[in-house]
Protein backbone atom coordinates (compact mmCIF):
# COMPACT_ATOMS: atom_id res chain seq x y z
CA UNK A 1 0.00 0.00 0.00
CA UNK A 2 1.22 3.33 -1.29
CA UNK A 3 3.51 2.88 -4.04
CA UNK A 4 1.50 4.69 -6.62
CA UNK A 5 2.52 4.80 -10.40
CA UNK A 6 2.28 8.02 -11.24
CA UNK A 7 3.88 8.55 -14.91
CA UNK A 8 4.37 6.13 -17.50
CA UNK A 9 6.11 6.48 -21.45
CA UNK A 10 7.38 4.49 -23.90
CA UNK A 11 9.76 4.92 -27.18
CA UNK A 12 9.96 2.43 -30.16
CA UNK A 13 12.76 2.26 -32.80
CA UNK A 14 12.00 4.24 -35.84
CA UNK A 15 12.38 1.05 -38.14
CA UNK A 16 9.21 -1.11 -38.60
CA UNK A 17 9.42 -4.28 -40.72
CA UNK A 18 6.58 -6.09 -41.23
CA UNK A 19 6.41 -9.86 -41.60
CA UNK A 20 6.73 -10.07 -45.26
CA UNK A 21 10.35 -8.59 -45.54
CA UNK A 22 11.59 -11.32 -43.12
CA UNK A 23 10.64 -13.71 -45.80
CA UNK A 24 13.98 -12.72 -47.56
CA UNK A 25 15.75 -13.75 -44.65
CA UNK A 26 14.12 -17.62 -43.63
CA UNK A 27 11.25 -19.68 -45.05
CA UNK A 28 8.62 -18.06 -43.60
CA UNK A 29 5.20 -16.53 -44.48
CA UNK A 30 3.03 -13.24 -43.04
CA UNK A 31 0.28 -15.99 -42.87
CA UNK A 32 2.27 -18.30 -40.65
CA UNK A 33 3.11 -15.33 -38.08
CA UNK A 34 0.10 -13.51 -38.04
CA UNK A 35 -1.85 -16.26 -37.66
CA UNK A 36 0.41 -18.36 -35.30
CA UNK A 37 1.30 -15.13 -32.97
CA UNK A 38 -0.40 -12.34 -33.53
CA UNK A 39 3.00 -10.21 -34.72
CA UNK A 40 2.20 -8.29 -37.79
CA UNK A 41 5.65 -6.14 -37.77
CA UNK A 42 8.04 -5.45 -35.15
CA UNK A 43 10.34 -1.97 -34.90
CA UNK A 44 14.23 -2.73 -34.78
CA UNK A 45 17.06 -0.84 -33.67
CA UNK A 46 18.95 0.87 -36.43
CA UNK A 47 20.88 3.57 -35.21
CA UNK A 48 19.03 3.78 -31.71
CA UNK A 49 20.88 2.07 -28.35
CA UNK A 50 18.73 0.71 -25.63
CA UNK A 51 19.06 3.75 -23.29
CA UNK A 52 17.84 5.99 -26.30
CA UNK A 53 14.94 4.35 -26.12
CA UNK A 54 14.79 4.42 -22.52
CA UNK A 55 15.62 8.14 -22.50
CA UNK A 56 12.34 9.22 -24.90
CA UNK A 57 10.19 7.17 -22.59
CA UNK A 58 11.82 8.29 -18.69
CA UNK A 59 11.28 12.06 -20.33
CA UNK A 60 7.36 11.43 -21.29
CA UNK A 61 6.91 9.24 -17.81
CA UNK A 62 8.30 12.36 -15.61
CA UNK A 63 6.09 14.74 -17.63
CA UNK A 64 9.08 16.37 -19.31
CA UNK A 65 8.30 15.45 -22.63
CA UNK A 66 4.65 15.32 -24.52
CA UNK A 67 3.21 11.69 -24.68
CA UNK A 68 2.71 9.06 -22.43
CA UNK A 69 0.40 9.57 -19.07
CA UNK A 70 2.03 11.79 -16.26
CA UNK A 71 0.00 13.27 -13.11
CA UNK A 72 2.84 15.87 -12.42
CA UNK A 73 6.13 17.21 -13.64
CA UNK A 74 9.05 15.14 -11.54
CA UNK A 75 11.96 17.27 -11.12
CA UNK A 76 15.42 15.74 -11.68
CA UNK A 77 16.47 16.04 -8.22
CA UNK A 78 13.66 13.93 -6.67
CA UNK A 79 13.97 10.69 -8.33
CA UNK A 80 15.85 8.49 -5.69
CA UNK A 81 16.03 5.25 -7.81
CA UNK A 82 16.37 4.10 -10.70
CA UNK A 83 15.74 0.33 -11.75
CA UNK A 84 16.55 -0.72 -15.44
CA UNK A 85 15.38 -4.20 -16.31
CA UNK A 86 17.04 -5.61 -19.19
CA UNK A 87 18.63 -8.31 -20.90
CA UNK A 88 19.96 -6.34 -23.38
CA UNK A 89 22.12 -3.81 -22.44
CA UNK A 90 24.06 -1.01 -24.64
CA UNK A 91 27.03 -2.51 -22.68
CA UNK A 92 27.67 -4.46 -18.80
CA UNK A 93 29.35 -1.15 -17.26
CA UNK A 94 28.58 1.66 -17.49
CA UNK A 95 25.17 -0.04 -16.44
CA UNK A 96 22.04 1.27 -19.10
CA UNK A 97 20.45 2.69 -15.57
CA UNK A 98 24.11 4.40 -14.37
CA UNK A 99 23.97 6.32 -18.27
CA UNK A 100 20.17 6.87 -18.02
CA UNK A 101 20.83 8.46 -14.73
CA UNK A 102 23.53 10.79 -16.07
CA UNK A 103 21.27 11.65 -19.31
CA UNK A 104 18.65 12.78 -17.10
CA UNK A 105 20.35 14.51 -14.17
CA UNK A 106 19.03 12.30 -12.02
CA UNK A 107 21.57 13.60 -9.25
CA UNK A 108 20.16 12.62 -6.23
CA UNK A 109 19.26 8.37 -7.69
CA UNK A 110 21.10 5.30 -6.77
CA UNK A 111 21.03 3.18 -9.89
CA UNK A 112 21.22 -0.49 -11.29
CA UNK A 113 19.97 -3.06 -13.79
CA UNK A 114 18.70 -6.23 -13.24
CA UNK A 115 17.55 -9.14 -15.26
CA UNK A 116 14.12 -11.48 -14.85
CA UNK A 117 13.97 -12.01 -18.67
CA UNK A 118 10.63 -11.09 -19.44
CA UNK A 119 9.28 -10.68 -16.04
CA UNK A 120 11.85 -7.91 -15.29
CA UNK A 121 9.56 -5.26 -15.01
CA UNK A 122 7.20 -6.89 -12.44
CA UNK A 123 10.28 -8.02 -10.69
CA UNK A 124 11.56 -4.01 -10.95
CA UNK A 125 8.35 -2.85 -9.32
CA UNK A 126 8.47 -5.33 -6.51
CA UNK A 127 11.77 -4.14 -5.68
CA UNK A 128 11.43 -0.48 -6.26
CA UNK A 129 7.93 -0.91 -3.48
CA UNK A 130 9.65 -3.20 -0.89
CA UNK A 131 12.44 -0.05 -0.89
CA UNK A 132 9.53 2.71 -0.61
CA UNK A 133 7.88 0.56 2.42
CA UNK A 134 11.11 -0.08 4.17
CA UNK A 135 12.54 3.02 4.10
CA UNK A 136 8.90 5.06 4.63
CA UNK A 137 8.60 7.21 7.56
CA UNK A 138 7.58 5.15 11.04
CA UNK A 139 9.00 1.81 9.05
CA UNK A 140 11.01 -0.28 11.36
CA UNK A 141 15.01 0.21 10.33
CA UNK A 142 14.05 2.97 8.20
CA UNK A 143 16.76 5.41 9.68
CA UNK A 144 19.51 2.87 8.21
CA UNK A 145 18.13 3.59 4.88
CA UNK A 146 18.45 5.33 1.47
CA UNK A 147 15.06 7.36 1.95
CA UNK A 148 13.23 6.34 -1.37
CA UNK A 149 10.11 8.34 -2.15
CA UNK A 150 10.25 8.19 -5.76
CA UNK A 151 11.85 5.70 -8.64
CA UNK A 152 11.64 5.47 -11.85
CA UNK A 153 11.73 1.79 -13.05
CA UNK A 154 12.47 1.32 -16.56
CA UNK A 155 12.40 -1.95 -19.53
CA UNK A 156 14.16 -1.13 -21.98
CA UNK A 157 15.64 -4.27 -25.07
CA UNK A 158 17.53 -4.23 -27.84
CA UNK A 159 16.44 -7.54 -28.60
CA UNK A 160 16.82 -7.78 -32.03
CA UNK A 161 20.97 -7.54 -31.23
CA UNK A 162 20.74 -11.14 -29.64
CA UNK A 163 18.41 -12.32 -31.83
CA UNK A 164 20.03 -15.02 -34.58
CA UNK A 165 18.51 -14.07 -38.02
CA UNK A 166 19.09 -17.52 -39.34
CA UNK A 167 16.18 -19.22 -37.22
CA UNK A 168 12.76 -18.67 -37.94
CA UNK A 169 11.58 -20.53 -35.16
CA UNK A 170 12.60 -17.41 -33.19
CA UNK A 171 13.63 -14.46 -35.37
CA UNK A 172 10.10 -13.50 -36.16
CA UNK A 173 8.90 -13.15 -32.79
CA UNK A 174 11.36 -9.96 -31.47
CA UNK A 175 11.36 -6.69 -31.54
CA UNK A 176 12.75 -3.79 -30.02
CA UNK A 177 11.43 -1.06 -27.73
CA UNK A 178 11.59 0.70 -24.14
CA UNK A 179 8.97 1.43 -21.23
CA UNK A 180 9.06 3.36 -18.00
CA UNK A 181 7.02 4.02 -15.07
CA UNK A 182 7.78 6.53 -12.20
CA UNK A 183 6.29 5.71 -8.95
CA UNK A 184 6.08 7.47 -5.79
CA UNK A 185 5.36 6.53 -1.91
CA UNK A 186 2.15 7.77 -0.85
CA UNK A 187 0.77 6.51 2.14
CA UNK A 188 -2.74 8.22 1.40
CA UNK A 189 -3.07 6.02 -1.43
CA UNK A 190 -3.38 2.38 -1.94
CA UNK A 191 -1.23 2.10 -4.78
CA UNK A 192 0.56 -1.24 -5.17
CA UNK A 193 -1.99 -4.00 -3.27
CA UNK A 194 -0.18 -7.15 -3.55
CA UNK A 195 2.56 -8.60 -6.11
CA UNK A 196 3.58 -12.06 -6.70
CA UNK A 197 6.92 -13.28 -8.20
CA UNK A 198 8.03 -17.14 -8.70
CA UNK A 199 10.72 -18.80 -10.33
CA UNK A 200 10.17 -22.37 -12.00
CA UNK A 201 12.92 -24.41 -12.98
CA UNK A 202 13.15 -24.65 -17.01
CA UNK A 203 14.80 -28.03 -16.69
CA UNK A 204 15.41 -28.39 -20.61
CA UNK A 205 16.64 -24.91 -21.27
CA UNK A 206 13.30 -23.79 -23.19
CA UNK A 207 14.76 -20.69 -23.94
CA UNK A 208 18.75 -19.19 -23.28
CA UNK A 209 20.40 -16.35 -24.43
CA UNK A 210 23.99 -16.90 -23.17
CA UNK A 211 26.03 -13.86 -21.60
CA UNK A 212 28.02 -11.74 -24.11
CA UNK A 213 31.62 -12.99 -22.38
CA UNK A 214 33.03 -14.55 -25.28
CA UNK A 215 36.73 -12.91 -25.34
CA UNK A 216 39.07 -15.57 -27.20
CA UNK A 217 40.55 -17.19 -23.48
CA UNK A 218 44.09 -18.27 -23.51
CA UNK A 219 43.65 -21.25 -21.51
CA UNK A 220 43.10 -24.87 -21.36
CA UNK A 221 42.56 -27.43 -18.48
CA UNK A 222 46.16 -27.36 -17.91
CA UNK A 223 46.78 -24.00 -17.58
CA UNK A 224 48.00 -20.96 -19.60
CA UNK A 225 48.16 -21.55 -23.40
CA UNK A 226 48.84 -18.73 -25.26
CA UNK A 227 48.26 -21.11 -28.63
CA UNK A 228 45.00 -21.68 -27.24
CA UNK A 229 44.15 -17.71 -28.36
CA UNK A 230 45.31 -18.06 -31.67
CA UNK A 231 43.19 -21.22 -32.42
CA UNK A 232 39.63 -19.95 -30.93
CA UNK A 233 37.28 -20.12 -33.95
CA UNK A 234 34.53 -17.21 -34.03
CA UNK A 235 32.74 -18.45 -37.01
CA UNK A 236 29.24 -20.30 -36.33
CA UNK A 237 29.07 -23.80 -36.79
CA UNK A 238 26.38 -25.45 -37.99
CA UNK A 239 24.41 -26.78 -35.77
CA UNK A 240 21.70 -29.65 -36.00
CA UNK A 241 18.04 -27.93 -35.05
CA UNK A 242 16.86 -31.29 -33.17
CA UNK A 243 19.44 -31.22 -30.45
CA UNK A 244 19.13 -29.58 -26.64
CA UNK A 245 19.40 -26.23 -26.51
CA UNK A 246 22.51 -27.20 -24.03
CA UNK A 247 23.65 -29.99 -26.68
CA UNK A 248 23.41 -26.92 -29.05
CA UNK A 249 25.48 -24.69 -27.29
CA UNK A 250 27.94 -27.48 -26.80
CA UNK A 251 28.09 -28.40 -30.70
CA UNK A 252 29.20 -24.92 -30.93
CA UNK A 253 26.03 -23.52 -31.86
CA UNK A 254 26.08 -19.35 -31.92
CA UNK A 255 26.38 -18.39 -27.86
CA UNK A 256 25.13 -14.87 -28.25
CA UNK A 257 21.69 -15.28 -29.47
CA UNK A 258 18.25 -16.53 -28.24
CA UNK A 259 17.62 -20.13 -28.58
CA UNK A 260 14.05 -21.63 -27.79
CA UNK A 261 11.97 -24.41 -27.95
CA UNK A 262 8.69 -22.08 -28.37
CA UNK A 263 5.78 -25.18 -27.35
CA UNK A 264 7.85 -25.57 -24.35
CA UNK A 265 7.75 -21.83 -23.52
CA UNK A 266 3.98 -21.73 -24.87
CA UNK A 267 2.89 -24.41 -21.88
CA UNK A 268 4.59 -22.94 -19.36
CA UNK A 269 3.30 -19.52 -20.32
CA UNK A 270 -0.09 -20.45 -20.27
CA UNK A 271 0.27 -22.03 -16.79
CA UNK A 272 2.16 -19.50 -15.26
CA UNK A 273 -0.11 -16.35 -16.21
CA UNK A 274 -3.05 -17.58 -14.78
CA UNK A 275 -1.65 -18.39 -12.08
CA UNK A 276 0.28 -15.21 -10.87
CA UNK A 277 -3.03 -13.35 -11.63
CA UNK A 278 -4.77 -15.50 -9.25
CA UNK A 279 -2.18 -15.05 -6.76
CA UNK A 280 -2.18 -11.49 -6.46
CA UNK A 281 -5.93 -11.80 -6.24
CA UNK A 282 -5.67 -14.26 -3.32
CA UNK A 283 -2.77 -12.37 -1.66
CA UNK A 284 -5.52 -9.13 -1.68
CA UNK A 285 -8.65 -10.75 -0.85
CA UNK A 286 -10.37 -9.69 -4.14
CA UNK A 287 -11.51 -11.83 -7.21
CA UNK A 288 -11.27 -11.30 -10.60
CA UNK A 289 -14.79 -9.60 -10.96
CA UNK A 290 -12.78 -6.58 -9.01
CA UNK A 291 -9.72 -6.13 -11.77
CA UNK A 292 -10.63 -3.47 -14.86
CA UNK A 293 -8.16 -4.15 -16.89
CA UNK A 294 -5.16 -6.14 -17.23
CA UNK A 295 -1.71 -5.57 -19.00
CA UNK A 296 -0.14 -9.06 -20.12
CA UNK A 297 3.78 -9.66 -21.38
CA UNK A 298 3.14 -9.87 -25.21
CA UNK A 299 4.76 -12.67 -26.63
CA UNK A 300 1.67 -14.79 -28.14
CA UNK A 301 -1.62 -12.63 -28.70
CA UNK A 302 -2.41 -17.23 -28.35
CA UNK A 303 -1.36 -16.83 -24.70
CA UNK A 304 -2.93 -13.66 -24.54
CA UNK A 305 -6.26 -15.21 -25.75
CA UNK A 306 -5.87 -18.81 -23.86
CA UNK A 307 -5.72 -16.66 -20.39
CA UNK A 308 -8.51 -14.89 -20.89
CA UNK A 309 -10.53 -18.08 -21.57
CA UNK A 310 -9.41 -19.59 -18.49
CA UNK A 311 -10.23 -16.81 -16.36
CA UNK A 312 -13.51 -15.92 -17.96
CA UNK A 313 -12.73 -12.94 -19.29
CA UNK A 314 -13.77 -11.08 -22.39
CA UNK A 315 -10.13 -10.33 -24.17
CA UNK A 316 -11.29 -6.73 -24.58
CA UNK A 317 -10.05 -6.35 -20.56
CA UNK A 318 -6.51 -7.09 -21.64
CA UNK A 319 -4.67 -4.53 -23.30
CA UNK A 320 -3.10 -6.06 -26.27
CA UNK A 321 -0.13 -4.31 -28.48
CA UNK A 322 1.72 -7.56 -29.89
CA UNK A 323 0.49 -6.63 -33.20
CA UNK A 324 3.10 -3.91 -33.97
CA UNK A 325 6.15 -4.53 -32.02
CA UNK A 326 6.36 -8.90 -31.45
CA UNK A 327 7.79 -9.45 -28.19
CA UNK A 328 10.32 -6.84 -26.76
CA UNK A 329 11.08 -9.36 -23.62
CA UNK A 330 10.91 -6.70 -20.08
CA UNK A 331 9.79 -3.46 -22.35
CA UNK A 332 6.25 -5.19 -23.26
CA UNK A 333 4.54 -4.62 -20.03
CA UNK A 334 6.14 -0.59 -19.48
CA UNK A 335 4.93 -0.25 -22.87
CA UNK A 336 1.60 -1.89 -23.31
CA UNK A 337 0.74 0.12 -19.29
CA UNK A 338 1.51 3.04 -21.60
CA UNK A 339 -0.94 2.37 -23.99
CA UNK A 340 -3.27 1.71 -21.93
CA UNK A 341 -3.30 4.92 -20.21
CA UNK A 342 -2.83 6.93 -23.40
CA UNK A 343 -6.12 5.14 -24.81
CA UNK A 344 -8.05 5.29 -21.63
CA UNK A 345 -8.77 1.91 -20.59
CA UNK A 346 -7.24 3.02 -17.23
CA UNK A 347 -9.45 5.42 -14.81
CA UNK A 348 -8.49 6.61 -11.16
CA UNK A 349 -10.14 4.32 -8.84
CA UNK A 350 -9.53 0.71 -11.00
CA UNK A 351 -7.79 -1.94 -10.08
CA UNK A 352 -4.68 -3.43 -12.78
CA UNK A 353 -2.89 -6.52 -12.41
CA UNK A 354 0.27 -6.49 -14.64
CA UNK A 355 1.41 -9.95 -15.60
CA UNK A 356 4.23 -11.50 -16.83
CA UNK A 357 6.63 -14.62 -17.77
CA UNK A 358 9.86 -15.62 -18.99
CA UNK A 359 12.64 -17.28 -19.47
CA UNK A 360 14.47 -18.93 -16.45
CA UNK A 361 11.50 -19.36 -16.02
CA UNK A 362 10.40 -16.78 -14.49
CA UNK A 363 6.61 -15.10 -14.13
CA UNK A 364 5.08 -12.70 -11.78
CA UNK A 365 1.90 -10.08 -11.13
CA UNK A 366 1.69 -6.16 -9.87
CA UNK A 367 -2.11 -5.81 -8.38
CA UNK A 368 -2.38 -2.20 -8.01
CA UNK A 369 -5.40 0.32 -7.49
CA UNK A 370 -4.90 3.34 -10.06
N1 LIG B 1 7.45 -19.74 -40.40
C1 LIG B 1 6.95 -20.88 -40.91
N2 LIG B 1 6.96 -22.05 -40.24
C2 LIG B 1 7.51 -22.05 -39.01
C3 LIG B 1 8.06 -20.90 -38.42
C4 LIG B 1 8.02 -19.72 -39.17
N3 LIG B 1 8.52 -18.57 -38.69
N4 LIG B 1 8.53 -21.22 -37.20
C5 LIG B 1 8.28 -22.53 -37.01
N5 LIG B 1 7.68 -23.03 -38.11
C6 LIG B 1 7.24 -24.40 -38.35
C7 LIG B 1 7.96 -25.40 -37.54
O1 LIG B 1 9.18 -25.75 -38.14
C8 LIG B 1 6.97 -26.56 -37.52
O2 LIG B 1 7.07 -27.25 -38.73
P1 LIG B 1 6.91 -28.84 -38.78
O3 LIG B 1 5.49 -29.10 -38.30
O4 LIG B 1 7.12 -29.15 -40.20
O5 LIG B 1 7.93 -29.38 -37.84
C9 LIG B 1 5.63 -25.86 -37.52
O6 LIG B 1 5.88 -24.51 -37.95
C10 LIG B 1 4.96 -25.82 -36.16
O7 LIG B 1 5.90 -25.39 -35.22
P2 LIG B 1 5.51 -25.23 -33.70
O8 LIG B 1 6.72 -24.88 -32.91
O9 LIG B 1 4.70 -26.41 -33.27
O10 LIG B 1 4.53 -23.99 -33.79
P3 LIG B 1 3.66 -23.36 -32.65
O11 LIG B 1 2.26 -23.34 -33.04
O12 LIG B 1 4.02 -23.91 -31.29
O13 LIG B 1 4.16 -21.84 -32.68
C11 LIG B 1 5.58 -20.37 -31.43
C12 LIG B 1 5.52 -21.53 -32.41
C13 LIG B 1 7.06 -20.07 -31.14
C14 LIG B 1 4.94 -19.17 -32.07
C15 LIG B 1 4.83 -20.76 -30.14
O14 LIG B 1 5.23 -22.03 -29.69
C16 LIG B 1 5.04 -19.78 -29.02
O15 LIG B 1 4.58 -18.65 -29.05
N6 LIG B 1 5.74 -20.20 -27.95
C17 LIG B 1 5.97 -19.36 -26.81
C18 LIG B 1 7.03 -18.37 -27.15
C19 LIG B 1 7.26 -17.37 -26.06
O16 LIG B 1 6.38 -17.08 -25.32
N7 LIG B 1 8.49 -16.86 -26.00
C20 LIG B 1 8.88 -15.83 -25.15
C21 LIG B 1 8.80 -16.13 -23.72
S1 LIG B 1 9.02 -14.68 -22.82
Amino acid sequence: MGCTIIGCGKQLPALDVPNEELTKLVDTTDEWISTRTGILSRRVCVTEGNVDMAEGAARQALGWADGGYSQCKVAPEDIDLVIYSTISPDEMVPTCAAVLRRRLGLVNAAAFDMNAACTGFIYGLTIAETMMAASAPGAPGAAGRNPIRRALVVGGERLTRVVDWADRNTCVLFGDGAGAAVVEWDERKPGILSWFIKNDDDHTNALTCPACFDAPQPFTPEGVDPNALQQADPSIALIDAELDTTERIAAGAPRQVLSMHGQKVFKFATSAMPAAIEEVLRRANLTIDDVQFIVPHQANLRIIKYAAKRMGLPLERFQVSIAHRGNSSSACIPMTLCDAYENGSIHPGDKVVLVGFGGGFTSGAVLYEA
